[in-house]
């Protein structure tokens, strides 16, 4: 029996690979690199399944090109890259990659707060380029976590993940989410409260919230307004969320205190863009899941994934079941 054709564009971990290889026909690519657009059609000509990072937009444009498509295999949690309605229209199966990297983002989200809170990037600046002549009772003062308010926007897995962390850390946590989360309630001493309220109240303001038409600019002027003046913005999620030119302004105009951020309204960020030169904002390249146990594991658990959804069973992590049941 031939074996089902799987295009993958990129690097990906040895482990998976062979686990794919037993499987599936591979058309792989050993490059870290973004294919460019003619290699990258050329391989969706004849591909049944298509792994992908969130880098890679699935776009009607791309299906068209990809006429015997029967699964995508998104390597992430956030699948805004992925136009669902439009994979399930055509009866293509879509997946993620969730739990897998829920410590290992929250680790980096609470590495970041840290980081902006005791401005850590900006004092290995100094001290490696030769400005540390003399130690000074005011030297970079920063901001306490211990003991601070935390208000997390978004309590999913990584976002209740996070507030274990932020318990910790004595820290005080208020939530705001679609639902209630009772359990997190009891057990991280969390409250529930107005995303108003959130932001009036926080020390340290963290957005987990997915990027979804629903919360592009979620978190604009407005509610930027309503922040304390001392405040931190933390963003981990999808650089969307924020309207970031509201946030530029917010900064520039010293309404908030400072952000920390893995992820730009445009990735990578551009070079001229405000907040790179904002000694109270700390910057990161998109790293929330960036360590090898992890990657290894969102592999897998993509291999996984695609080998269920080419031998016609249910993907444990699919997005779109519709297809499924069809
Ligand atoms: C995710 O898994 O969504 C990360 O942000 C990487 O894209």
């Amino acid at each position: 029996m031939t074996k089902p054709r799987v295009f993958i564009p990129h690097r990906i971990s040895e482990k998976a690979l062979s686990l794919l290889a037993e499987h599936c026909e591979l058309d792989y690519r050993d490059v870290e690199e973004m294919l460019d657009e003619e290699a990258f059609f050329a391989g969706l000509q004849e591909a049944c399944g298509l792994m992908v990072y969130s880098r890679h937009k699935i776009t009607p444009d791309v299906l068209d090109r990809a006429p015997r498509l029967r699964i995508v295999s998104n390597v992430a949690v956030g699948y805004d890259n992925l136009d669902l309605r439009e994979l399930t229209a055509r009866g293509i199966m879509a997946t993620n990659t969730p739990d897998v990297l829920t410590e290992t983002t929250a680790d980096l989200t609470f590495a970041l707060l840290m980081a902006t809170a005791r401005r850590i990037a900006e004092a290995d600046r100094f001290v490696k380029a030769g400005e540390w002549n003399e130690w000074l009772p005011s030297l970079m003062l920063g901001k306490d976590v211990h003991g601070a308010v935390i208000g997390i926007i978004g309590m999913g897995r990584i976002g209740e993940a996070v507030a274990r962390r932020a318990k910790g850390f004595g820290m005080r946590i208020l939530y705001h989410n679609r639902t209630r989360k009772t359990e997190a309630e009891q057990s991280l001493d969390a409250a529930y409260v107005s995303l108003d309220d959130l932001l009036r109240r926080s020390d340290y303001v963290v957005v987990m919230t997915p990027l979804t038409p629903e919360t592009v600019g979620f978190i604009g002027k407005r509610e930027l307004g309503l922040m304390k003046q001392d405040a931190i913005l933390i963003n981990t999620s999808r650089g969307k969320v924020v309207d970031e030119q509201a946030l530029i302004d917010a900064l520039m105009e010293q309404r908030i205190g400072g952000a920390g951020l893995d992820v730009f309204a445009t990735e990578p960020v551009q070079k001229g863009n405000p907040l790179l030169s904002m000694k109270n904002v700390v910057t990161l390249p998109h790293i929330g899941s960036a360590t090898r146990e992890t990657r290894e594991k969102m592999a897998l658990k993509a291999a996984r994934n695609m080998i269920a959804g080419l031998a016609g069973e249910k993907p444990e992590n699919l997005l779109n079941p519709a297809v499924f049941s069809h």
